[in-house]
């Protein structure tokens, strides 16, 4: 009798311990839609290069998101190599990671390693610059060539119409550089707008400055300056201002990106005219991972909004395109 009494209170003890360490052990935190497998969702990042602002940003809301969930991160930085990205792609693939979320560099050296990882079922999640063909489960992004557009149709209104303009394009190998230029062309159709220098910046701030020196040793008369990104626009900027003559503030300057202490910082400090949100994607991303963890079906492409901010409109947040 005594003998069994032990028993009856062992198991009860023993049933008590384990729902509460099963319970600690869920990946599901409280109150979220993480999938409750019992075990804690990993997902692989692999960033194309961490040290650009916009990107840590991307990190960082990627970071912030995946902890409010209870989901394990890991973060790869490629640190602007295609070739370690691929490498990284097929490491979180052979680890057997539950998805993968890539921001690639560029389109052509991705596209395989992530076929590869979708081929094995695992879930893969493109971020802000594509890959060729549909060997991926969900791609998310803005428009760019709805925001190359506006900014050529706000670059048009901004110079009456007419005028001798730069264009400082972003790596022209990855399809927001492509995008955002062809968007542009598009805005500016119709009016006397002439590109007179253009040159491939690949989205960095001292490649930006580098050429901004050549058009303006050039070119006596420049208009505005149109930069696929900020830090290109803001190099532009510096280029002008170091020449000494003055002409940062004649020239006018439109960028995109608009990260609140980057280029919405520029337009209120009144050195770029206008630039154009473009979304780091990072919650989206997480919150379109769990449900693709849950079995639910996701569009093949998620397109998310932009915003304009000018000197008219900053101290208000801007404005919704
Ligand atoms: C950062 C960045 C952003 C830009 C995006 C395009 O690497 O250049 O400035 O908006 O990538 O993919």
């Amino acid at each position: 009798m005594k003998t069994l009494r032990i028993l009856a209170v062992a198991i009860v003890i023993a049933a008590l311990i384990c729902a509460v360490g099963c319970g600690n052990k869920s990946a599901q935190a409280p109150g979220t839609s993480a999938p409750a497998t019992g075990k804690t969702i990993v997902i692989g990042m692999s960033q194309c290069n961490g040290g650009e602002p916009w990107r840590a940003q991307m990190d960082k809301d990627l970071q912030d998101a995946a902890d409010k969930h209870g989901i394990k991160l890991l973060l790869k930085d490629a640190q602007n190599n295609a070739a370690t990205q691929q490498a990284q792609v097929r490491e979180y693939t052979a680890q057997g990671v539950d998805l993968i979320i890539i921001s690639p560099k560029e389109t052509v050296p991705l596209t395989q390693p992530v076929a590869e990882a979708y081929g094995k079922g695992i879930p893969v999640i493109v971020l802000d610059r594509k890959v060729n063909g549909d060997k991926f489960t969900t791609f998310i992004g803005a428009d760019n060539v709805k925001i190359g557009e506006q900014a050529g149709k706000y670059m048009a209104k901004l110079l009456g119409g007419k005028g001798s303009i730069v264009e400082l394009k972003g790596l022209m190998t990855s399809q927001p550089g492509q995008d955002r230029h062809n968007g542009f062309m598009q805005g500016i159709k119709g009016s006397s707008i002439k590109i007179i220098f253009d040159a491939d910046c690949k989205w960095q701030e001292p490649d930006a400055q580098r050429e901004m020196n050549s058009a303006l040793a050039r070119f006596p008369q420049i208009d505005a300056v149109y930069a696929h990104n900020d830090p290109q626009a803001h190099g532009a900027y510096l280029a002008a201002k170091q020449e000494g003559k003055g002409r940062e503030k004649t020239i006018k300057f439109i960028g995109i990106d608009a990260l609140p202490h980057e280029g919405v910082r520029y337009v209120k400090d009144g050195i770029l005219s206008a630039t154009f949100q473009y979304p780091t994607c990072g919650e989206q991303a997480i919150e379109t991972a769990i449900k693709i963890l849950n079995k639910e079906k996701v569009p093949k492409n998620i397109t998310l909004g932009t915003k304009i901010f000018t000197r008219e409109n900053v101290d208000k947040g801007g404005e919704a395109m």
